[in-house]
């Protein structure tokens, strides 16, 4: 028996009960049978949860481009691998086969090699979504160069934090990028961040914009002149299966960015496991992730998942409001996409649209629609389920994290229910538990706690870079022997999951423990309004009360705004309470987000108190300038 695909809901959970009796015959088999090795491991998994010590298939040696590209030629050389829909549509979309991913990914390795990159240095990527940065991380990974892949709308400063944080030997940028009706000045913020990096040795160039831009003699080159002269074909490094993969940052509690690290071969077997389960992938679907290869979706589910695979994944440059809202309908419509992966926050600001952008375009290419990032709520969950899915392609929500490296709770398409809201239930070989304040695991359904997991599981981050201390004391020390994931959970009567967000989102106000995201569930369904957030503030008598932020879908639907403010707080009494009341609204033209679209509550929750000072960096909002807004507007 395979454990690769779960095809029905038996063996769901045949295969689950095997990966929790016998984990590690489950991930043996696993990688035993789906990937090439040079060398098999010794021994499945080691693991001390204390000292947040983790291996994954000990001593095996791979490469993990052998399994995204080489292993693929002789039945998939002439198969798009990847298919580039540029940002604007007028510009021709570009298919990359694997034999031609193979090339470039070579001629781009032995071009590293010649500038003098070698096993386990640092290269930092900042480039936009186009193919040379998929070539950039392929050949990092073929000559075992760890890959560093910042944003690219991180700010100079947010750039030069993470090159000096792990020491990047080079910088792989471009001339600009084009994100809608604008373009990025990418190498401008490169020279500026680099006043300050005296790692760097060298900077490559992709030429995408043509914007003019400066070359600092002995440092910048363009890359297009150095891989004409390359050879098109190259020997991929030997790795250990725990050796570094790439970094990648995600933010923590405090200002520094957490360097996420990922090694080889756990993180493979995971990526590849989770892509072909959740997307139900199938030899000719045409798959598309629109997250950016800057976060760890892009990594897991637009690259190494999908390639791991032999699939033809989408690569797209744009935005979805360019040249207009109906832009991800008719790329669907275009390239006949079968699996469809995006965010909340993009459901909800498409959602707001007229209908006609989604109607106009044949949607029936799809058979299965994801969303990941934060909680999806009811209203969006249906919109998404009803319009784009047309009730007949199943809602992935899939719940996990950059340290997860992949996905962890979520529904199997075809095979396990879903459930709006709901991640549903863990994938086999995820073992998920609820904590309570007195650190003892709660036991049962219909329970609410922090969400914990119990047990390894192969793409599990294994450090910080630079810092296994803060590892340590950030994951797997407030659930001691357990990996906390620092997001709350409940489990409802039949077992499933539902994410209610990151528990310090957690209001308690007289004495009750309140989740924001139901509550901002609940607002959002107020045909008025479009979005919401929800954080606490210093009570005299309750301790806590609740502030909230909303946007309207039409600035002036509130004409009446005490009116308004009256039938939200009964929404929300009739949803989940009258504690959950909000003691003040505000209304605001918009929330201040990360560029992945994360709603900063750190910054809404200092306005609520009335603290001005210290918001910390907010270049790394999407929109800096509404902070101003709000701080003006602040209810008293
Ligand atoms: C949140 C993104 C609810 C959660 C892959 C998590 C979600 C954090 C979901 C990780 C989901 C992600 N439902 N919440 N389906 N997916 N989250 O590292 O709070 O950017 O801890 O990884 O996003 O964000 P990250």
């Amino acid at each position: 028996m395979s454990y690769y695909q779960v095809q029905s809901l038996e063996q769901y959970f045949k295969h689950y009960n095997k990966s929790i009796r016998e984990p590690r015959k489950f991930w043996d088999k696993i990688a035993d049978e789906n990937f090439t090795w040079y060398q098999k491991w010794d021994k499945v998994v080691e693991f001390d949860m204390q000292e947040a010590d983790i291996k994954w298939f000990i001593n095996a040696k791979v490469n993990i481009t052998k399994n995204c590209i080489d292993r693929h030629l002789a039945r998939r050389g002439e198969k798009t691998a990847i298919l580039f829909e540029p940002n604007n549509p007028g510009e021709e979309a570009r298919h990359i086969s694997y034999n031609e991913l193979y090339a470039e990914v070579s001629k781009m390795a032995n071009v590293l090699r010649d500038q003098g990159i070698k096993k386990g240095d640092r290269v930092c990527i900042y480039l936009p979504m186009i193919p040379e940065l998929a070539f950039a991380v392929l050949a990092c990974a073929r000559i075992g160069a760890i890959h560093s892949v910042v944003f690219a709308g991180f700010s100079a400063s947010a750039v030069a934090a993470r090159i000096n944080d792990s020491e990047c030997k080079m910088v792989i940028t471009s001339d600009g990028g084009y994100r809608g009706s604008k373009t990025i000045d990418l190498k401008g913020i490169v020279d500026e961040a680099l006043k300050n990096c005296p790692s760097v040795e060298k900077v490559l160039v992709v030429k995408r914009t043509n914007a003019n831009i400066n070359m600092k003699e002995g440092r910048d080159q363009w890359l297009q002149p150095l891989l004409d002269e390359a050879m098109a074909n190259s020997v991929a490094e030997i790795m250990d299966a725990e050796d570094p993969l790439f970094i990648l940052y995600t933010s923590g509690s405090t200002g520094k960015p957490k360097g996420m690290l990922h090694t080889t071969a756990g993180y493979m077997v995971y990526s590849a496991y989770t892509f072909k389960n959740i997307f139900a992938y199938e030899e000719n679907d045409i798959y598309w992730c629109t997250a950016d290869i800057g976060w760890i979706t892009g990594h897991s589910y637009i690259l190494y998942g999908p390639l791991l695979n032999g699939a033809t994944t989408v690569l797209f440059e744009g935005v979805p409001s360019y040249p207009d809202f109906g832009r991800f309908w008719e790329v669907i419509d275009k390239h006949k996409v079968t699996q469809f992966y995006t965010a909340p926050t993009a459901i909800r600001s498409l959602a707001k649209q007229d209908w006609k952008w989604v109607d106009g375009h044949d949607l029936s290419s799809l058979k299965v629609i994801g969303s990941v990032g934060e909680p999806i709520n009811e209203e969006a969950w249906h919109w998404y389920n009803d319009h784009v899915g047309k009730k007949k392609s199943p809602v992935v929500d899939t719940w996990w994290q950059t340290e997860t490296g992949g996905i962890m709770i979520s529904p199997i398409p075809f095979v396990t229910p879903t459930k709006p809201t709901y991640a549903t239930l863990p994938l086999p070989g995820v073992q998920p538990v609820l904590m309570d304040e007195l650190r003892n695991e709660i036991e049962g359904n219909q329970v609410v706690g922090s969400l914990c997991i119990k047990f390894p599981w192969p793409g599990i981050a294994r450090t910080i870079w630079g810092d296994h201390q803060r590892f340590k004391d950030t994951y797997f020390s407030t659930f001691p022997g357990k990996y906390f994931t620092g997001d709350g959970a409940l489990r409802d009567e039949v077992g499933y999951y539902r994410i209610t967000g990151r528990v310090d989102d957690v209001v308690i106000v007289s004495g009750h423990n309140l989740g924001t995201a139901p509550i901002e569930d609940a607002i959002n369904e107020h045909p008025s309004v479009a979005e919401s957030a929800i954080v606490g503030f210093p009570h005299d008598v309750k301790g806590n009360a609740l502030y909230g932020f909303i946007t309207l879908k039409e600035a002036g639907s509130w004409r009446n705004q005490d009116n308004l403010v009256k039938e939200i707080n009964e929404h929300i009494s009739s949803h989940i309470g009258p504690i959950a009341k909000l003691d003040k609204i505000q209304f605001v033209s918009g929330l201040p987000k990360t560029r992945s679209g994360k709603i900063m509550r750190r910054i809404l929750r200092k306005i609520a108190e009335g603290d001005f000072s210290n918001f910390g960096d907010t270049s790394t909002l999407l929109n800096p300038e509404i902070v101003e807004e709000i701080k003006n507007g602040k209810v008293e």
